[in-house]
């Protein structure tokens, strides 16, 4: 398949956004839990942008997950509100935090242990408000939480509930275990896995006398094959669904035709001796996420199923022919090939701005922040 007629002037490499598919992507989820009754708060750490977010919220500016203060000052200086930080607290983050919570109606960190809470008493709110805080439950996906089976979960909550000047206000678990899936089967059993330990800690919360906070689990596979016990939570929090990529159609969360960007890449170099061409394409515009290890190496080169990008160096990459000898004429030096990522959240960091498309024009771009 040629590369469509409307990218042909773009400088590359260049991200392109299908905002057609970003819609109904965006659409789906919102009447997927709209369905289940389920606050939907979307996490903006895939795109990082204020157009996207628009989108993704269908237009309310509110109630969004966001993974650095770079994201959540974004938003908040441009009329976002009830934003979660959802990121253990970082100790030399607690005074940007406090001045978010103090400008918000509602600004939300989240911890999973005491140290932390001790940082937030240190650093009282003005004006009569408290610290939203939600806790970390690690429902098996072992990265940050507490583990929900542990004792030490409930004393936390405990802990945070009874102390002056903070509010437990949710429990956040993330099922990121499901990258580990293969087909709505195996998501769905880890997404009953995660709602279900959630949904007892809320029992045991209860049993304790604790007010009952939110609760709030969530990835794109889950959240893409959500099953019917999620009805109970109040809210998900999945992000990467509005983009996809490779890596979500392998796991099952999606279709390849879900996926909504593109890298654009130029042929750069022919090589028979090696029967490889070379492409404006290194791991500064795709990422080495995926380790190369897709048959067609690290992405998908859309039309082109026998090609392979077989490695990159900063800002050069390598495509072999995965069978047979490359017929070169078919890629002349300056021709276009488009390149499907396999993790749209490490590509699209790679990027100062996307190139929006809808039916075959270029229509925008959109500028993401960056930093932390
Ligand atoms: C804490 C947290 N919440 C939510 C998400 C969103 O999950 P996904 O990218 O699968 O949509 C992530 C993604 O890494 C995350 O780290």
């Amino acid at each position: 398949m040629a590369t469509a007629e409307f990218t042909k002037d773009l400088c590359t490499p260049a991200l392109i956004v299908d905002l057609d598919i970003v819609n109904r992507n965006a659409q789906a989820m919102l009447d997927r839990f709209q369905k289940f009754g389920v606050q939907l708060r979307p996490h903006m750490k895939t795109h990082k942008t204020l157009d996207c977010a628009d989108i993704m919220t269908g237009g309310s500016r509110r109630c969004i997950v966001v993974s650095t203060l770079a994201e959540a000052s974004l938003y908040a200086d441009n009329g976002y509100d009830d934003i979660l930080y959802a990121y253990p607290l970082p100790f030399d983050k607690v005074e940007r935090c406090a001045e978010l919570s103090e400008r918000l109606s509602l600004f939300h960190v989240l911890l999973d242990n005491r140290l932390a809470l001790r940082e937030l008493k240190k650093r009282p709110l003005k004006q009569g408000k408290v610290w939203r805080v939600w806790m970390k439950l690690d429902c098996d996906n072992g990265r940050v939480g507490v583990p929900h089976y542990d004792p030490a979960s409930l004393q936390l909550a405990q802990e945070i509930s009874e102390t002056a000047g903070v509010e437990l206000t949710g429990i956040y678990a993330h099922c990121g275990n499901t990258y580990g899936c293969k087909g709505e089967e195996q998501i769905k059993a880890v997404a009953q896995n995660t709602t279900t330990f959630t949904l007892q800690f809320m029992e045991k919360l209860k049993a304790a006398g604790m007010h009952s906070p939110k609760s709030s689990i969530g990835s794109t596979p889950s959240c893409s094959h959500p099953v019917p016990d999620m009805a109970m939570l109040s809210e998900v929090h999945p992000g990467n669904y509005v983009f996809y990529d490779v890596q979500q159609s392998l796991i099952g969360s999606c279709r390849l035709e879900d996926v909504a960007v593109r890298v654009l890449t130029r042929v750069i170099g022919h090589y028979p001796h090696r029967n490889q061409l070379l492409v404006d394409c290194g791991w500064t515009a795709l990422s080495h996420d995926g380790g190369g290890r897709l048959p067609t190496g690290y992405c998908i080169i859309e039309g082109h199923p026998d090609l392979k990008l077989l490695s990159m160096t900063q800002e050069h990459g390598r495509v072999e022919s995965i069978s047979g000898k490359l017929d070169f004429s078919q890629f002349p030096l300056g021709s276009l090939l488009s390149l499907m990522p396999y993790h749209a959240c490490a590509t699209a960091m790679m990027h100062p701005v996307y190139f929006v498309h809808s039916k075959g024009k270029i229509i925008g771009t959109w500028k993401p922040t960056r930093g932390w």
